[in-house]
């Protein structure tokens, strides 16, 4: 394992268990329905394409850039790449890899609401939910995980890690 890492929390086996269980999950709940995933640059990408071929339902699926301001103005979102197709009508699910304030959610939540879709939930493979300041509503989750900062499947450190197939910590002297 890389020196900055510390430990495994979520190994690759039930990684990639949990989201099988979101796809069965997501499958009995959008059949018949216009399925329409949309994920968040970059860190939703890995959770995305897997997430994508455990659902047994025909879908499409688009990409939102966003810049999140640190400091004063947490939760000010810039959007950084639109979506590429209309959600007007559509039964929008946003595929993303953490929560934890919920601000940048909320933000996008409120955007992608202005658009019409004819449903908008929230799947997430990773949740701190005790971190909440602003209260939205999320309909899936793979992993509720301890108030560490993560690593691995998506998540970046610096911009590294995204290619971990786990979910490792990192050691806290790097980042405090
Ligand atoms: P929120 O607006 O506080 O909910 O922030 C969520 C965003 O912060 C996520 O989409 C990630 O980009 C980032 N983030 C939060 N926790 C971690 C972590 O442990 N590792 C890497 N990125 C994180
Ligand atoms: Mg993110």
């Amino acid at each position: 394992m890389d020196e900055d890492l510390e430990q495994i929390i979520i190994p690759a086996a039930r990684l990639r268990a949990g989201v099988r269980a979101l796809g069965r999950r997501i499958t009995r709940d959008y059949a018949e329905r216009d399925l329409h995933l949309i994920t968040i640059l970059r860190g939703g990408l890995f959770f995305l394409t897997d997430l994508a071929r455990a659902i047994a339902l025909p879908l499409s699926l688009d990409c939102l850039g966003i810049s999140s301001y640190a400091g004063q103005q947490q939760g000010t979102v810039r959007l950084t790449k639109d979506l590429d197709d209309s959600i007007q009508g559509r039964d929008v699910l946003i595929v993303e890899d953490i929560i934890d304030t919920g601000l940048t959610l909320a933000y996008i939540r409120r955007h992608l609401l202005l658009r019409e879709p004819a449903s908008l939930r929230i799947c997430t493979l990773l949740d701190r939910p005790y971190r909440r300041i602003v209260d939205i509503p999320v309909d899936y989750v793979g992993f509720e995980i301890p108030d560490v900062f993560v690593v691995g499947y998506g998540l970046d450190w610096r911009g590294r890690y995204r290619n971990l197939d786990c979910i490792a910590t990192l050691r806290p002297e790097l980042y405090r």
